[in-house]
Protein backbone atom coordinates (compact mmCIF):
# COMPACT_ATOMS: atom_id res chain seq x y z
CA UNK A 1 0.00 0.00 0.00
CA UNK A 2 1.45 3.17 -1.16
CA UNK A 3 0.02 5.29 1.78
CA UNK A 4 1.15 3.02 4.45
CA UNK A 5 4.64 3.16 2.63
CA UNK A 6 5.05 7.22 2.79
CA UNK A 7 3.87 7.15 6.48
CA UNK A 8 6.89 4.63 7.29
CA UNK A 9 9.05 6.59 5.54
CA UNK A 10 7.94 9.87 7.31
CA UNK A 11 8.39 8.19 10.72
CA UNK A 12 12.10 6.79 9.91
CA UNK A 13 12.97 9.65 8.63
CA UNK A 14 12.20 11.79 11.57
CA UNK A 15 14.02 9.15 13.97
CA UNK A 16 17.05 9.09 11.17
CA UNK A 17 17.67 12.93 11.96
CA UNK A 18 17.31 12.39 15.91
CA UNK A 19 20.00 10.03 15.46
CA UNK A 20 21.71 12.07 13.65
CA UNK A 21 21.40 14.67 15.81
CA UNK A 22 22.73 12.47 19.14
CA UNK A 23 19.76 12.06 20.58
CA UNK A 24 18.83 8.42 20.13
CA UNK A 25 19.01 5.57 22.28
CA UNK A 26 22.39 4.40 21.03
CA UNK A 27 23.03 1.45 19.95
CA UNK A 28 24.78 -0.12 22.98
CA UNK A 29 21.64 -0.55 24.88
CA UNK A 30 19.93 -1.99 22.16
CA UNK A 31 22.95 -4.89 21.75
CA UNK A 32 22.62 -5.53 25.29
CA UNK A 33 19.00 -5.80 25.66
CA UNK A 34 17.25 -9.53 26.84
CA UNK A 35 15.44 -10.47 24.10
CA UNK A 36 13.69 -13.14 25.80
CA UNK A 37 12.38 -10.52 28.52
CA UNK A 38 11.53 -8.40 25.72
CA UNK A 39 9.37 -11.34 23.95
CA UNK A 40 7.59 -11.82 27.46
CA UNK A 41 6.93 -7.99 27.99
CA UNK A 42 5.29 -8.14 24.16
CA UNK A 43 3.56 -11.32 25.33
CA UNK A 44 2.20 -9.59 28.31
CA UNK A 45 1.82 -5.98 27.23
CA UNK A 46 1.29 -5.39 23.45
CA UNK A 47 0.19 -8.35 22.12
CA UNK A 48 -3.55 -7.72 22.59
CA UNK A 49 -3.42 -4.65 19.68
CA UNK A 50 -0.75 -6.22 17.15
CA UNK A 51 0.13 -9.08 14.80
CA UNK A 52 3.79 -10.54 15.22
CA UNK A 53 4.06 -13.87 14.23
CA UNK A 54 6.97 -14.50 16.21
CA UNK A 55 5.19 -14.20 19.44
CA UNK A 56 1.95 -15.85 18.18
CA UNK A 57 0.42 -11.86 18.81
CA UNK A 58 -2.80 -11.34 16.61
CA UNK A 59 -4.31 -8.35 17.77
CA UNK A 60 -5.91 -6.16 15.43
CA UNK A 61 -6.32 -2.64 17.37
CA UNK A 62 -2.64 -1.45 16.23
CA UNK A 63 -0.79 -2.31 12.94
CA UNK A 64 0.23 -5.33 12.07
CA UNK A 65 3.93 -4.92 13.07
CA UNK A 66 5.19 -7.99 10.13
CA UNK A 67 3.48 -6.19 7.69
CA UNK A 68 4.76 -2.39 8.59
CA UNK A 69 8.46 -3.23 9.38
CA UNK A 70 8.85 -6.16 6.54
CA UNK A 71 7.86 -3.28 4.55
CA UNK A 72 10.53 -1.07 6.10
CA UNK A 73 12.96 -3.91 5.77
CA UNK A 74 12.61 -4.13 2.08
CA UNK A 75 13.45 -0.19 2.02
CA UNK A 76 16.79 -1.56 3.05
CA UNK A 77 16.72 -0.22 6.24
CA UNK A 78 19.12 -1.75 9.56
CA UNK A 79 17.73 -3.34 12.67
CA UNK A 80 19.19 -0.72 14.73
CA UNK A 81 17.40 1.42 13.11
CA UNK A 82 13.67 -0.32 13.51
CA UNK A 83 14.81 -0.72 17.36
CA UNK A 84 15.00 3.28 17.24
CA UNK A 85 11.33 3.52 15.65
CA UNK A 86 10.30 0.92 18.28
CA UNK A 87 11.97 2.76 21.64
CA UNK A 88 10.45 6.00 19.67
CA UNK A 89 7.06 4.77 19.64
CA UNK A 90 7.06 3.55 22.86
CA UNK A 91 7.73 6.49 24.54
CA UNK A 92 5.58 9.13 22.23
CA UNK A 93 3.13 7.39 20.14
CA UNK A 94 2.17 9.13 17.64
CA UNK A 95 -1.12 8.09 16.30
CA UNK A 96 0.22 8.64 12.80
CA UNK A 97 -1.01 5.01 11.75
CA UNK A 98 -4.88 6.32 12.08
CA UNK A 99 -3.82 9.98 10.75
CA UNK A 100 -3.33 10.31 6.74
CA UNK A 101 -1.40 13.94 6.62
CA UNK A 102 -1.58 13.36 2.77
CA UNK A 103 -5.05 13.54 3.35
CA UNK A 104 -5.30 15.60 6.68
CA UNK A 105 -8.02 13.16 7.54
CA UNK A 106 -8.12 10.08 10.44
CA UNK A 107 -7.85 7.41 8.64
CA UNK A 108 -10.09 4.90 10.76
CA UNK A 109 -12.93 7.67 10.92
CA UNK A 110 -13.32 11.49 12.32
CA UNK A 111 -11.65 10.60 15.47
CA UNK A 112 -9.10 8.29 16.50
CA UNK A 113 -10.44 5.04 18.09
CA UNK A 114 -7.79 3.12 20.07
CA UNK A 115 -4.78 5.02 21.22
CA UNK A 116 -1.30 3.44 22.19
CA UNK A 117 -0.50 4.64 26.16
CA UNK A 118 2.89 6.19 26.38
CA UNK A 119 5.29 4.50 28.34
CA UNK A 120 3.64 0.91 28.65
CA UNK A 121 7.32 -0.25 29.40
CA UNK A 122 9.80 1.92 30.36
CA UNK A 123 13.84 2.08 30.46
CA UNK A 124 15.45 -1.47 30.62
CA UNK A 125 11.93 -2.97 29.77
CA UNK A 126 11.05 -1.03 27.11
CA UNK A 127 14.77 -1.09 25.57
CA UNK A 128 14.38 -4.97 25.65
CA UNK A 129 10.97 -4.91 23.90
CA UNK A 130 12.21 -3.21 21.43
CA UNK A 131 15.23 -5.24 20.36
CA UNK A 132 12.96 -8.07 20.64
CA UNK A 133 10.41 -6.61 18.02
CA UNK A 134 13.69 -5.29 15.72
CA UNK A 135 14.85 -8.84 15.70
CA UNK A 136 11.87 -10.75 14.53
CA UNK A 137 9.65 -8.30 12.99
CA UNK A 138 8.78 -8.65 9.58
CA UNK A 139 10.91 -11.66 9.09
CA UNK A 140 9.72 -15.39 8.20
CA UNK A 141 8.63 -17.45 11.38
CA UNK A 142 11.15 -20.39 11.91
CA UNK A 143 8.68 -23.39 12.23
CA UNK A 144 5.43 -21.09 11.31
CA UNK A 145 2.27 -20.91 13.18
CA UNK A 146 2.12 -17.60 14.37
CA UNK A 147 -0.25 -15.00 13.45
CA UNK A 148 -3.30 -17.23 12.99
CA UNK A 149 -5.54 -17.79 15.59
CA UNK A 150 -6.04 -21.86 16.27
CA UNK A 151 -7.81 -21.98 19.51
CA UNK A 152 -11.06 -23.44 19.59
CA UNK A 153 -11.57 -22.89 23.67
CA UNK A 154 -13.37 -19.39 24.55
CA UNK A 155 -11.59 -18.60 27.14
CA UNK A 156 -8.19 -18.89 25.32
CA UNK A 157 -9.67 -16.97 22.70
CA UNK A 158 -10.84 -13.97 24.25
CA UNK A 159 -7.07 -13.61 25.93
CA UNK A 160 -5.69 -14.19 22.13
CA UNK A 161 -7.84 -11.98 20.28
CA UNK A 162 -7.06 -8.98 22.44
CA UNK A 163 -10.92 -8.73 23.64
CA UNK A 164 -9.71 -8.05 27.13
CA UNK A 165 -7.25 -5.06 25.47
CA UNK A 166 -10.92 -3.16 25.34
CA UNK A 167 -13.18 -4.98 28.17
CA UNK A 168 -13.25 -5.58 31.67
CA UNK A 169 -14.39 -9.12 32.04
CA UNK A 170 -14.24 -10.48 35.90
CA UNK A 171 -13.53 -14.51 34.57
CA UNK A 172 -10.49 -13.51 32.34
CA UNK A 173 -9.09 -11.12 34.36
CA UNK A 174 -9.22 -8.23 31.99
CA UNK A 175 -9.66 -4.89 32.63
CA UNK A 176 -9.69 -2.92 29.51
CA UNK A 177 -11.77 0.33 29.26
CA UNK A 178 -12.09 1.16 25.42
CA UNK A 179 -15.31 -0.89 25.12
CA UNK A 180 -18.16 -1.73 27.50
CA UNK A 181 -17.90 -3.71 30.67
CA UNK A 182 -19.06 -7.18 30.05
CA UNK A 183 -19.83 -7.94 33.23
CA UNK A 184 -22.17 -5.22 33.31
CA UNK A 185 -23.81 -5.54 30.06
CA UNK A 186 -24.48 -9.39 30.15
CA UNK A 187 -24.75 -9.44 26.44
CA UNK A 188 -26.76 -12.34 25.25
CA UNK A 189 -24.56 -15.46 22.51
CA UNK A 190 -26.71 -13.38 19.14
CA UNK A 191 -25.23 -10.20 20.64
CA UNK A 192 -21.55 -11.09 21.03
CA UNK A 193 -21.44 -13.53 17.60
CA UNK A 194 -22.97 -10.17 15.86
CA UNK A 195 -20.44 -8.18 17.41
CA UNK A 196 -17.60 -10.23 16.85
CA UNK A 197 -18.52 -11.03 13.73
CA UNK A 198 -19.25 -7.13 12.37
CA UNK A 199 -17.87 -4.40 14.79
CA UNK A 200 -19.19 -1.38 16.17
CA UNK A 201 -17.79 2.06 16.43
CA UNK A 202 -14.50 1.48 18.06
CA UNK A 203 -14.90 -2.30 17.86
CA UNK A 204 -13.25 -3.78 14.92
CA UNK A 205 -14.90 -6.96 13.20
CA UNK A 206 -13.24 -10.32 13.65
CA UNK A 207 -14.52 -11.79 10.44
CA UNK A 208 -10.96 -13.05 8.73
CA UNK A 209 -9.81 -13.21 11.81
CA UNK A 210 -11.71 -15.93 13.59
CA UNK A 211 -13.55 -18.20 11.68
CA UNK A 212 -17.24 -18.87 12.44
CA UNK A 213 -16.76 -21.97 15.16
CA UNK A 214 -14.15 -19.82 16.81
CA UNK A 215 -16.37 -17.17 17.16
CA UNK A 216 -19.46 -19.26 18.49
CA UNK A 217 -17.03 -20.32 21.44
CA UNK A 218 -15.62 -17.05 22.60
CA UNK A 219 -19.90 -16.19 22.32
CA UNK A 220 -20.34 -19.16 24.75
CA UNK A 221 -17.68 -18.04 26.54
CA UNK A 222 -18.50 -14.31 27.05
CA UNK A 223 -22.62 -14.97 27.60
CA UNK A 224 -22.24 -17.46 29.79
CA UNK A 225 -19.30 -16.35 32.43
CA UNK A 226 -20.40 -12.66 32.20
CA UNK A 227 -21.64 -11.76 35.73
CA UNK A 228 -20.44 -14.63 37.61
C1 LIG B 1 -4.33 -0.70 23.29
C2 LIG B 1 -3.69 -1.18 22.07
C3 LIG B 1 -2.17 -1.11 21.95
C4 LIG B 1 -1.20 -1.64 22.78
C5 LIG B 1 -1.40 -2.37 24.10
C6 LIG B 1 0.08 -1.42 22.12
N1 LIG B 1 -0.12 -0.76 20.93
FE1 LIG B 1 1.32 -0.28 19.58
N2 LIG B 1 -0.06 0.73 18.47
C7 LIG B 1 -1.41 0.79 18.74
C8 LIG B 1 -2.04 1.69 17.79
C9 LIG B 1 -3.53 2.05 17.73
C10 LIG B 1 -1.01 2.17 16.95
C11 LIG B 1 -1.16 3.17 15.79
C12 LIG B 1 -1.27 4.57 16.37
C13 LIG B 1 0.01 5.07 16.90
O1 LIG B 1 1.00 5.08 16.16
O2 LIG B 1 0.03 5.46 18.08
C14 LIG B 1 0.23 1.53 17.39
C15 LIG B 1 1.46 1.70 16.77
C16 LIG B 1 2.59 0.98 17.09
C17 LIG B 1 3.83 0.99 16.34
C18 LIG B 1 4.08 1.78 15.05
C19 LIG B 1 3.75 0.84 13.89
C20 LIG B 1 3.66 1.56 12.57
O3 LIG B 1 3.25 0.89 11.59
O4 LIG B 1 3.95 2.74 12.47
C21 LIG B 1 4.72 0.18 16.99
C22 LIG B 1 6.14 -0.13 16.59
C23 LIG B 1 4.03 -0.33 18.16
N3 LIG B 1 2.75 0.17 18.19
C24 LIG B 1 4.60 -1.19 19.08
C25 LIG B 1 4.00 -1.54 20.30
C26 LIG B 1 4.68 -2.19 21.39
C27 LIG B 1 6.13 -2.64 21.36
C28 LIG B 1 3.75 -2.33 22.40
C29 LIG B 1 3.99 -2.89 23.79
C30 LIG B 1 5.00 -2.24 24.58
C31 LIG B 1 2.49 -1.80 21.92
N4 LIG B 1 2.68 -1.32 20.66
C32 LIG B 1 1.29 -1.81 22.63
C33 LIG B 1 -2.08 0.11 19.72
C34 LIG B 1 -1.47 -0.55 20.79
C1 LIG C 1 -10.31 -2.10 20.14
C2 LIG C 1 -11.22 -2.33 21.23
C3 LIG C 1 -12.10 -3.56 21.22
C4 LIG C 1 -11.73 -4.86 21.04
C5 LIG C 1 -10.34 -5.41 20.70
C6 LIG C 1 -12.92 -5.64 21.26
N1 LIG C 1 -13.98 -4.83 21.54
FE1 LIG C 1 -15.87 -5.42 21.96
N2 LIG C 1 -16.49 -3.47 21.97
C7 LIG C 1 -15.65 -2.38 21.89
C8 LIG C 1 -16.47 -1.17 21.90
C9 LIG C 1 -15.94 0.26 21.81
C10 LIG C 1 -17.80 -1.59 22.00
C11 LIG C 1 -19.06 -0.70 22.02
C12 LIG C 1 -19.49 -0.56 20.57
C13 LIG C 1 -20.71 0.32 20.42
O1 LIG C 1 -21.77 -0.09 20.83
O2 LIG C 1 -20.54 1.41 19.87
C14 LIG C 1 -17.77 -3.05 22.06
C15 LIG C 1 -18.91 -3.83 22.20
C16 LIG C 1 -18.87 -5.21 22.44
C17 LIG C 1 -20.02 -6.01 22.80
C18 LIG C 1 -21.44 -5.52 23.01
C19 LIG C 1 -21.58 -5.23 24.48
C20 LIG C 1 -23.01 -4.98 24.84
O3 LIG C 1 -23.48 -5.70 25.73
O4 LIG C 1 -23.62 -4.09 24.25
C21 LIG C 1 -19.57 -7.29 22.97
C22 LIG C 1 -20.40 -8.49 23.36
C23 LIG C 1 -18.16 -7.28 22.70
N3 LIG C 1 -17.76 -6.01 22.39
C24 LIG C 1 -17.34 -8.40 22.76
C25 LIG C 1 -16.00 -8.43 22.34
C26 LIG C 1 -15.24 -9.65 22.18
C27 LIG C 1 -15.71 -11.05 22.51
C28 LIG C 1 -14.01 -9.25 21.70
C29 LIG C 1 -12.86 -10.13 21.27
C30 LIG C 1 -13.13 -11.11 20.25
C31 LIG C 1 -14.03 -7.80 21.59
N4 LIG C 1 -15.26 -7.35 21.98
C32 LIG C 1 -12.95 -7.03 21.19
C33 LIG C 1 -14.28 -2.40 21.76
C34 LIG C 1 -13.51 -3.55 21.52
Amino acid sequence: MMRRKTLIAVALAAVLILVAAGCGTGGLGNRKADKALGKELFTSKCAACHVLADAGAVGISGPNLDDAFAEVRKHGFKESTIFEVIDKQIKYPTGRALYDPEREIHVNGPLPTVQMEPDIVKGGDREAVAAYVASVAGLPVKGGGGGKIVSTDGKELFAQAGCGACHAFKDAGSSGAIGPNLDATMPSRAVVVQRVTNGKGAMPSFKGKLDDDQIGAVADYVSGSAGK
